[in-house]
């Protein structure tokens, strides 16, 4: 008869922005919360940096220290939540956590992406948990839903906005009329952008969370190097517009895996894209996040939600609790994998690599305002088996030098490469050419 328990103990690694909202989330619904774990739910000690700092809403009786081995070698906590953030000292803290015997809980994508088949080979090592809901999506409970909800198909695309301080430039800049650096500067003064928001502008963020929702979702290891990889630096007001007026589309920041029908390769990339008006993502603004996923037995399925912020990444969190605390109650804890991770059985398909992936374009060329100049553009598409499905042109713009957007017919990413190399070796265009993805069907 497994043992069954009246208590369950938690501690917190980290007492910010999500680690406190835990705390109180905690606090506010405890009652609900242990009804649904079945026992008492004693949230223990918070590890911090600063034990000095205010804690403003932390309730009464968690002990706050900055000892790790306070928390880590405390035979009473049960449950280790990870809500520190960064590389190190994170995973070095994760890995203590497991060896000695606890669950674990984190939000910690980083972490994740980059030491996925050590944390999941140790935790089935220890027969402890692992749950992972907050690393994507913030509140919306993607991760789970994929991995539990979803099992009995097989999922053949998955699409999604997982980066919500891309999205609010984005969206600032197409219904805001505001420029780059504003949309950014705005981000920044809601807290939603980092002092350097590198990590978010340039997709890492993003490509994180699709190495872990890729690794659940395809049955096998999606790494952070598999993943083709682009930015939003360079995108302009205008280029949102054109988007709108010419295509029909909006622009976003996708994270897209997708299983290549002429051979099960899969595709997996972070690049921001045209997506038509009436595309379920389409609508998904703001911080929010939003994740389609397509399965073959379920069609289309779509979650949409808050992406980040202390309430909804407390709720992600918090729910992985009370999976954890259930299971330690009932004295089931660590004989069932969370994320059914085992090496022997995962698939091997092939990563396309990036400059093999297929996409449709939509490329702003710069180019000198002279008879001919179009001509010659048009030829360089055709020299790299190109083919073109419209042009315009900014006349708004005109002046020595003038917008030029081709959309194209699916093309390999080597080609395009090659071809924007050719386009600016013209004397007719000037550098500094933007590629963004298609994402419309080819009719
Ligand atoms: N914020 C969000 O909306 C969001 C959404 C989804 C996922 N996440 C993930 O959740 C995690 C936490 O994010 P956050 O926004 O809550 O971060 P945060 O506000 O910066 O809080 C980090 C906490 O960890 C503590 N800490 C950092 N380094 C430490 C160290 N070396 N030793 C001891 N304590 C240390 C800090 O202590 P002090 O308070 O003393 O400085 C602070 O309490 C990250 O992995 C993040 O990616 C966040």
């Amino acid at each position: 008869m497994p043992k069954t328990r009246k208590k369950v103990a938690v501690a917190l690694l980290g007492l910010g922005t999500v680690g406190l909202a835990v705390a109180e989330l905690l606090e506010k619904n405890r009652q609900l919360i242990e009804s649904r774990v079945g026992a008492s739910l004693e949230l223990k000690s918070a590890l911090v940096r600063d034990k000095a700092k205010a804690r403003p809403g932390l309730p009464p009786g968690v002990v706050v220290t900055d000892d790790p081995s306070a928390v880590l070698d405390d035979p009473e906590v049960d449950i280790v939540v990870e809500v520190m953030g960064g590389f190190e000292p994170a995973y070095a803290y994760l890995r203590r956590a497991i060896e000695g015997g606890k669950h674990v809980v984190t939000a910690n994508k980083a972490v994740l992406a980059k030491h996925w088949d050590d944390i999941f080979h140790l935790a089935h090592d220890r027969s402890v948990d692992v749950y992972i809901e907050a690393s994507v999506g913030g509140g919306i409970p993607c991760v789970q839903a994929i991995n539990d909800g979803l099992a009995a198909n097989r999922i053949e695309r998955l699409t999604a906005i997982i980066n919500g301080t891309t999205n609010y430039i984005l969206t600032g800049m197409a219904s805001n009329g505001q420029s780059f650096e504003k949309a950014l500067k705005d981000a920044q003064a809601h807290g939603y952008a980092e002092a350097d928001p590198s990590f978010d502008l340039d997709g890492m963020d993003a490509c994180h969370k699709l190495a872990i929702l890729g690794s659940i979702a395809f049955d096998q290891r999606v790494r952070v190097e598999d993943i083709h990889l682009q930015g939003i630096r360079g995108i302009s007001k205008q280029d949102i517009d054109i988007a709108r007026v010419e295509m029909g589309c909006v622009v976003k920041h996708l994270a897209m895996a997708r299983v290549r029908r002429s051979d099960g390769a899969l595709e997996v990339q972070v690049v921001p894209a045209l997506l038509p008006l009436d595309h379920p993502l389409a609508g998904v603004d703001g911080v929010n996040n939003g994740v389609l996923v397509s399965g073959d037995a379920v069609g289309e399925v779509l979650f949409s939600g808050r992406g980040a912020g202390g309430g909804p990444t407390a709720s992600a969190v918090i729910s992985d609790i009370i999976f954890v605390a259930r299971n330690v109650a009932v004295g089931v804890a660590g004989r069932v994998p969370s994320i059914p991770y085992d090496v022997e059985k995962v698939q091997s398909r092939r990563i396309v690599p990036a400059e093999e992936i297929s996409n449709r374009f939509f490329v702003r060329l710069t180019a000198v305002d002279q008879p001919g100049a179009l001509a010659a553009i048009a030829r360089v598409f055709a020299d790299h088996a190109i083919s073109i499905s419209s042009v315009a042109q900014n006349e708004k713009e005109k002046g020595s030098t003038v917008p030029v957007y081709v959309s194209t017919y699916s093309a390999p990413e080597r080609a395009m490469r090659e071809c924007v190399a050719a386009l600016e070796r013209l004397p007719t265009v000037r550098p500094n050419t933007l590629v963004l993805r298609l994402e419309v069907p080819e009719a």
